[in-house]
């Protein structure tokens, strides 16, 4: 299994945030997860594809490689952000299916623009719609949070909704990364990861302490526990 650990810069400080995607990348990032809120959808507010776009050039690693923006879709409409997103440079875009009208029509317009496409699912969100697309998708993202806040606890019944989304992903064949958001912390994510999770969203555990490093660094020994 290959995990992947993709820092929230939710929890950067945003008055610097190039150079934060820049050390938390040298820190041993492998996506940038990217929170975007409408005060809508979810109670807050944050960024557009404008930042986005300023960050790609930053979203690089030491050997100039790139590394994907990872980004997550609070909105509500869904289309025209998607493809906003796409154009800003976004490697894989996620969103709610209870924040669009059109969940296959959505899917398709952002795998249109050759990015790929994920579903996200609230907590108390079934993962019934699975039955109708998984074919389509490239990523399933499970929240262990309510979403519109970093640094909130992790919801416990989100493990039995990981292991039921890994489930299905083996019965559909396909390579769908399974990946979870909110409240994941160095004693929590190898439970995270037993239950089939092979992505992980961090953004307190990581923004909140001085050595981002160190963290990320913890966080890989426990997944290799
Ligand atoms: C919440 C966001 C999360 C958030 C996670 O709506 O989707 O990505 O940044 O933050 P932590 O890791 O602090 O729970
Ligand atoms: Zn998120």
């Amino acid at each position: 299994m290959t995990y992947r650990i993709a820092p929230s810069i939710l929890s950067a400080d945003f008055a610097r945030l190039g150079q934060e995607v820049q050390s938390v990348i040298a820190a041993g990032a492998d996506w940038i997860h990217f929170d975007v809120m409408d005060n809508h959808y979810v109670p807050n507010l944050t960024f557009g594809p404008m930042v986005c776009k300023a960050l790609k050039p930053h979203a690089k690693n030491a050997a100039g490689q790139a590394v994907p923006i990872d980004v997550h879709l609070m909105v509500q409409p869904v289309d025209a952000l998607a493809a906003a997103f796409a154009q800003a440079g976004a490697d894989l875009i996620s969103f709610h299916p209870d924040a669009s009208g059109h969940v296959h029509r959505s899917i398709q317009a952002i795998k249109a623009q050759g990015v790929q496409a994920g579903l996200v699912f609230n907590p108390a969100q079934p993962l019934d719609v699975l039955d109708w697309v998984i074919e389509d998708i490239d990523l399933i993202l499970i929240m262990s949070v309510n979403p519109g806040f970093g640094g909130q606890g992790f919801i416990d019944s989100a493990l039995r909704k990981v292991e039921a989304a890994r489930q299905r992903i083996r019965a559909s064949g396909k390579d769908i990364r399974l990946e979870v958001d909110g409240g994941i912390k160095v004693d929590n994510i190898r439970r995270v990861a037993d239950a089939g999770a092979d992505t992980f969203v961090a953004g307190s555990a990581i923004f909140g302490k001085p050595d981002y490093k160190a963290v990320v660094d913890q966080m890989r020994a426990a997944l290799a526990a």
